[in-house]
């Protein structure tokens, strides 16, 4: 269900450009659940981001449910990544002047997965799931990182995606919120037999995956001229 082929991601530097990922293949079936590893600055973030159409690789193809997600419009993108893709992001990205209810509706109301009337009561369900009932009406800056970050799992999973990409989603969490959003998550993953892609640096988390895939730190200096790769 997703196939990624030879994706590359270069940014230009000062003097020469930087390669910040290589990833020659990689593959994920339905259901499968991976984990993402690798030292700080090594691409995960971006793998993920280039994964959700949010970030466009220098090279490469990336195929996911039979779409080639790098031939969509942005509008286009944005409706499929809405249907598709569940994503928790590293740093939230909570939609600052909503509550955390109204930030997981307005995901529903894009995915369009739910009827229009089930809706609140899916979120409100949700959010209770993570232990926010009582923080429904709250807004980002409201709430401290945990409660964020369980905001960010509700609403990646409001559209039953067939993807879940979790950029290290238990980094803020004490450890009876860890087991608690890894099981939710599982869950959910099983439930609706997606496939979920997590990052951690915690190893007893990337464990409860199926298989690891290990970055390295790829930083790789590209002439500008010759474009020979020289590794760093
Ligand atoms: N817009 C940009 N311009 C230039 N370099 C960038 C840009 N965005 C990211 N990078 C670089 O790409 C590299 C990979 O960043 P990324 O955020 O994917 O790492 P990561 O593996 O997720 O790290 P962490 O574990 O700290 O979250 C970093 O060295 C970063 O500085
Ligand atoms: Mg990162």
């Amino acid at each position: 269900m997703l196939i990624v082929n030879q994706v590359t991601k270069t940014y230009p530097g000062e003097k020469k450009d930087i390669t910040v990922l290589q990833m020659e293949r990689f593959e994920m079936r339905r259901n499968e659940k991976v984990a993402l590893i690798g030292p700080s600055g090594c691409g995960k973030s971006t793998f993920l981001n280039i994964l959700a159409g949010l970030n466009r690789p220098t090279s490469g193809t990336v195929n996911l449910l039979g779409t080639d997600i790098l031939g969509l419009s942005a509008s286009a993108m944005d409706r499929f990544r809405a249907r598709n893709i569940g994503y928790i992001h590293q740093n939230f990205n909570l939609i600052p002047g909503f509550t955390a209810l109204e930030n997981v509706l307005l995901a529903m109301q894009f995915g369009n997965t739910h009827p229009k009337k089930d809706r609140k009561e899916k979120a409100k369900s949700l959010l209770a799931m993570v232990g926010l009932e009582h923080r429904m009406g709250h807004k980002p800056e409201q709430l401290s990182n945990g409660e964020q970050q369980r905001v960010a799992i509700a609403r990646a999973l409001s559209n039953k995606p067939a993807l879940v990409l979790a950029d290290e989603p238990t980094a803020s969490l004490d450890p009876e919120n860890t087991e608690l959003v890894m099981s939710l998550l599982l869950q959910a993953c099983d439930e609706n037999q997606a496939a979920l892609l997590l990052v951690s640096h915690d190893m007893s988390i990337a464990e409860k995956m199926e298989r690891t895939v290990a970055l390295s730190r790829a930083a790789i200096r590209v002439g500008q001229e010759d474009k020979t790769y020289v590794p760093a």
